[in-house]
């Protein structure tokens, strides 16, 4: 049975500790393994987890100071860890064919289960193409980026979207000396928030419609679900609507929306009726210039939004509630923040944060288009596609130079939160209006509405080589709507 909402207590992940920390580098251990958690109360739920938890640990790393993350895969299935909003060199980017096969596989299943990649939507990649490794692989994150909630999880071609559902996300922090001179809320008052969907059956295991719920044969989900597969609870830290006792002072929210297919619509509601208010400082890829005063929060699947809540504006006793205007029923319901004391509070939100440079249409040096929508393929099969194409006919649909800006533009039949891997940008214009407040700062993915075109300008910064676009909608990515472009 579900839990009453605002029942069960917010988890906070753990933090990863690093096993060693010599070299001015951090190098962390990190083992994918399956776990039976405790989420619906009384219930056990068989999970596929960093470390064996969901969400995995929290990163906290530095600018500049570089993470090598170490991951031992003891799942059945592969892998592929991509660390959503890193400027990482292409190698350790997590592409989809770099993939991390379980760890003392034998020949015959290593066979089996490249032979299920090689008959998915890669069957045209080169073999060349394919970089495999067994048991270990190992991640270099360099982090010359500024400070900024980022994320992780697996990215293994054609099986994201189940093997996220199943556990494998986590959050990863990366902090500057900008960021930690400013008098923000920090500490226990600096929280992040991982919004998921789920489904459960009765005995409290997963529920998702894979056509091989092992996730060794045939990818993808029921015809059903080709817009994306949604659950009927919603998580926060993996909890079912929990609940967070907070002081009556300010504090950092880290919203990130790691659900598959869930857009949010996020607002505040106060028990004495009326709505709060949320003052937003950061996007995906960091610190906005200002601070913003917004009563809604949109956020479509991979985006993260920072926002200052200052619960001193209601008395001790009283509860605000995180609602989620777009959802039905249950899935209203978000999470609830109870005031329970009153305490000191030495945070404020300045006027001004961080410089931040703003990109003009004058400085991009190309401009490229970019057609996400639903594509007859052949018998009468339906394909979500990028200017036409599935992924993995081995095409690049873009070079930028290395160092350049350019613009994008995203068009869409439909929901796309389309995300680019390495380059962060600007959204430049909705429609061709000026784009809307939640969309202001540097991001990596948007929210592209249906019909809708969406010009961004991109900076191709940190490393040349192969890297992608995707929707992450993470049901049509593993329908490959996945393009690859090659900085030069
Ligand atoms: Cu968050 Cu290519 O993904
Ligand atoms: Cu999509």
């Amino acid at each position: 049975a579900l839990p009453e909402p605002f029942t069960v207590p917010l988890p906070i992940p753990p933090v990863a500790r690093p096993a060693s920390t010599d070299d001015g580098r951090d190098l962390y251990d990190l083992v994918q393994r399956e776990a039976d958690i405790e989420i619906l109360p009384g219930l056990k739920t068989r999970v596929w987890g960093y470390d064996g938890l969901f969400p995995g640990p929290t990163f906290t790393a530095r600018t500049g100071r570089p993470s090598t993350v170490r991951v031992l895969n003891t799942l059945p299935v592969p892998t592929a860890t991509h660390l959503h909003g890193g400027v990482t060199p292409p190698d350790s980017d997590g592409y989809p064919t770099d993939l991390l096969l379980p760890l003392g596989c034998t020949p015959g299943r290593r066979k089996d289960l490249l032979e299920t990649q090689r008959n998915g939507h890669a069957m045209h990649v080169a073999p060349s193409d394919w970089n495999v490794r067994e048991g270990y692989r190992t991640y270099e994150y360099p982090l010359n980026q500024r400070a900024a909630t980022l994320w992780y999880h697996d990215h293994r071609m054609d099986f994201s979207a189940p093997q996220v559902w199943r556990g494998l996300a986590g959050f990863f922090l990366v902090r500057d000396d900008e960021e930690d001179a400013l008098p923000l809320p920090r500490g226990q008052r600096d929280i992040p928030l991982m919004l998921c969907d789920r489904a459960f059956d009765a005995d409290g295991t997963f529920r998702y419609p894979a056509l091989d719920p092992t996730c060794t044969g045939t990818p993808g989900v029921h015809d059903a679900f080709m817009d994306g597969v949604l659950g009927d609870v919603q998580l926060v830290n993996g909890a079912p609507w929990p609940v967070l006792e907070v002081s009556g002072t300010r504090y950092r929210l880290r919203l990130l929306n790691a659900s598959n297919a869930r857009r949010y619509q996020l607002a505040l509601e106060v028990e004495s009726g009326g709505r709060g208010t949320f003052t937003r400082i950061g996007s995906d890829a960091g610190l906005l210039a200002t601070p913003q005063r917004l009563a809604n929060l949109t956020l479509a699947p991979a985006e993260r939004m920072d926002v200052i809540v200052d619960f001193s504006a209601y008395p001790v006793g009283s509860q605000v509630t995180l609602v989620n205007t777009l959802g039905e029923r249950s899935m209203r319901q978000v999470m609830r923040f109870c005031i329970v004391r009153r305490e000191k509070d030495d945070s404020t939100v300045p006027a001004r944060l961080p410089r931040m440079e703003t990109l003009s249409s004058n400085d991009a040096v190309a401009v490229r288009r970019f057609d996400f929508r639903r594509t007859e393929g052949g018998d009468d099969q339906q394909m979500w596609t990028i200017n036409g194409r599935p992924f993995g006919t081995a095409t690049t649909l873009a070079s930028p130079r290395l160092g350049t800006v350019e613009r994008w533009r995203f068009s869409s039949d439909f929901h796309h939160p389309v995300h680019v891997h390495l380059a962060h940008f600007q959204v430049l214009a909705r429609g061709g209006r000026p784009p809307r407040a939640s969309d202001a700062g540097w991001k990596d993915t948007v929210d592209v509405r249906p019909y809708e075109v969406v010009d961004v300008l991109a900076r191709f910064d940190g490393y040349r080589g192969r890297y992608m676009v995707h929707c992450h909608n993470l049901e049509h990515e593993d329908m490959a709507m996945m393009a690859n472009f090659q900085i030069v």
